[in-house]
């Protein structure tokens, strides 16, 4: 089975994923998925999603024993929560209230001063209460994106998070250069040993 509404699994041993992706991600693939499947080999070993963001393609081929990486730390964050804490990550966005002053008030957070779960929920609650759906950080890297003025905004349903958690039971790691090669990560030269940073800790 898969995880995208409609279409069929392309390999045996998929599992089904969360109905859409969990979050509202500049490019991402919901709109192709035919044409990449079309383009999918049927044979190979392991699935590497290198360039993770909303994880269209990840959800749909539903393939465990995956690898996933990104390079935005607040993403690897909130996959490894979704992963590790899905009920604990509802239950802290149910506790946020959308009205434009808590929206700006979730915004002023700063991410490295909150525990996972709570970085997690701000920023899916970010993510889906902000105008358009856009990541947008300072020089700073601080979330600027102001607030999109729906107050009636589903952050996560319960059962698509549930759906990821179980699929997401794969690595997750974040590159500490921004840079990934086809193999894998870390792919500076002379250097294929260094460690992956793992989500949070500082460069
Ligand atoms: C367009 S999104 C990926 C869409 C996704 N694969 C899908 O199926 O919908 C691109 C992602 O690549 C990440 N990215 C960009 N450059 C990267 C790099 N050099 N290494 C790792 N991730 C990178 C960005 O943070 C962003 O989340």
């Amino acid at each position: 089975m898969s995880g995208t509404d409609g279409q069929t699994a392309l390999f045996a041993d998929a599992v089904i994923g969360p109905k859409r992706p969990l979050l509202k991600w500049a490019g991402g693939k919901s709109q192709l998925m035919a044409v990449l499947h079309r383009a999918m080999p049927r044979e190979f070993s392991r699935y590497a999603e290198l360039f993770f963001g909303g994880g269209a393609l990840f959800w749909s081929l539903g393939l465990p024993g995956s690898l996933v990486a990104d390079s935005n730390p607040e993403l690897m964050n909130f996959y490894e929560v979704v992963r590790d804490a899905p009920k604990e990550l509802l239950a802290a966005v149910r506790g946020l209230p959308i009205t434009k002053d808590d929206y700006y008030r979730i915004r002023r957070l700063r991410p490295g001063k909150l525990t996972g779960l709570d970085r997690a929920a701000r920023f899916v609650y970010l993510n889906k209460t902000c105008y358009n759906g856009l990541y947008r950080v300072n020089r700073d890297g601080q979330f600027n994106t102001p607030f999109g003025g729906r107050t009636d905004v589903a952050v996560l349903d319960e059962q698509d998070v549930q759906a990821a958690s179980s699929l997401l039971r794969v690595p997750i790691r974040m590159p500490r250069e921004p840079r990934c090669d086809q193999n894998g990560l870390n792919a500076r030269k002379g250097d294929e040993a260094a460690p992956e940073r793992r989500c949070g800790e500082e460069p």
